[in-house]
């Protein structure tokens, strides 16, 4: 292998910048050039690349976002789009591809790799945590961080009106960072979409709240109620509840990577290196019990499931 092309792709991630880091210091030392697409699988189509450099990107280890830029890219998803993706890889002599995204950037390599037989390595890169073959994937980690710091601060003023407060937080069909941050917070009710009907036990909760306490509710924006819903189910069982909602939104994408997305994208970005050397191809690396694993794409976009030992710590302080 002489020469990676590597790109973001789907929601940015606190962590993908620290993976680029990686995957350009690993890939230099093996004496291998390193290009950067532009705007994910955006940039592979209009032949958008950059070359970069790990004395350049060693300075922006710490900062969230994507350097390279990304996109939710709909030309791609067309097989004219994918047929440009490889006439750029051909005319810049690119014989591997490194790409660091959720589930919808996984489904394009799988659909690429029919087009295409260069090696394709995967990192996972999502705040929504819902990908299967990782514990956790970058992102994730800053994410509840950033998460619970504010609605620790919703809390107090809360408390302080003994107030129903609804948060949601993100996680388009997941609920990892609802049950993450809700647990760490004291929610009164978790509400997520892999688990149903949760909101009946809430409501039953609710209807004898007296306020004389804050009431907290941490809602997942993929949860089927969603926050509108939820507090108009529970204006309906207890009229006299005074109640403000509070939807956290995309600050949970951004801010620096927590110490251990800093740890993971570099850890990651260092096996997706070492990956291709292997000549494996069309992998994901992820890190499974503290042990890179590496999991075929078609396995990968099965969705990661809310474990037995979540569920049951959900029932005990969320319900
Ligand atoms: O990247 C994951 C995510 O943040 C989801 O939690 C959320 O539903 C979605 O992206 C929002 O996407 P966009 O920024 O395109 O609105």
């Amino acid at each position: 292998i002489k020469h990676i092309g590597v790109f973001t792709s789907g929601g940015d991630s606190p962590g993908m910048n620290a993976a680029l880091y990686a995957i350009a210091k690993s890939a230099e030392a093996k004496g291998i050039k390193i290009s950067g697409f532009r705007k994910g699988y955006e940039g592979l189509i209009d032949g958008d690349l950059i070359p970069l450099k790990s004395h350049e990107l060693k300075k922006i280890t710490q900062i969230g976002g994507t350097i390279l830029k990304t996109a939710r890219s709909k030309r791609f998803l067309e097989l004219e789009g994918r047929k440009k993706a490889l006439q750029t890889l051909k005319a810049n002599n690119i014989d591997a591809l490194i790409a660091i995204g959720g589930d919808g950037t996984f489904k394009g390599l799988l659909a690429f790799s029919e087009i295409c037989d260069i090696p394709f390595i995967g990192i996972p890169g999502t705040i929504d945590n819902d990908i299967f073959g990782t514990d956790y994937t970058l992102g994730f980690d800053s994410a509840v961080n950033t998460a619970i710091e504010n609605i620790d601060k919703i809390k107090d003023t809360a408390e302080s009106h003994n107030r129903v407060f609804i948060v949601e937080v993100m996680g388009r069909d997941s609920g990892y960072i609802a049950i993450h941050s809700g647990l760490m917070v004291g929610a009164d009710s978790i509400l997520i979409p892999e688990s149903g009907k949760d909101f009946i036990y809430l409501l039953d909760k609710v209807k004898n709240y007296d306020s004389e306490d804050a009431f907290l509710v941490v809602v997942s924006e993929g949860d089927e109620l969603g926050a509108e819903l939820v507090s108009s189910k529970i204006k309906e069982v207890n009229p006299n509840v005074d109640l403000r909602i509070t939807k956290l939104g995309h600050v949970q994408r951004g801010g620096n990577p927590s110490a251990l997305d800093r740890m993971l994208g570099i850890r990651l970005g260092v096996a997706a290196v070492k990956t291709l050397l292997q000549g494996k191809k069309n992998v994901m690396v992820g890190v499974l019990n503290n042990q890179l694993h590496l999991t075929p794409f078609e396995v990968v976009v099965k969705q990661h499931q809310v474990d037995n030992e979540l569920y049951e710590l959900l029932e005990l302080f969320g319900k």
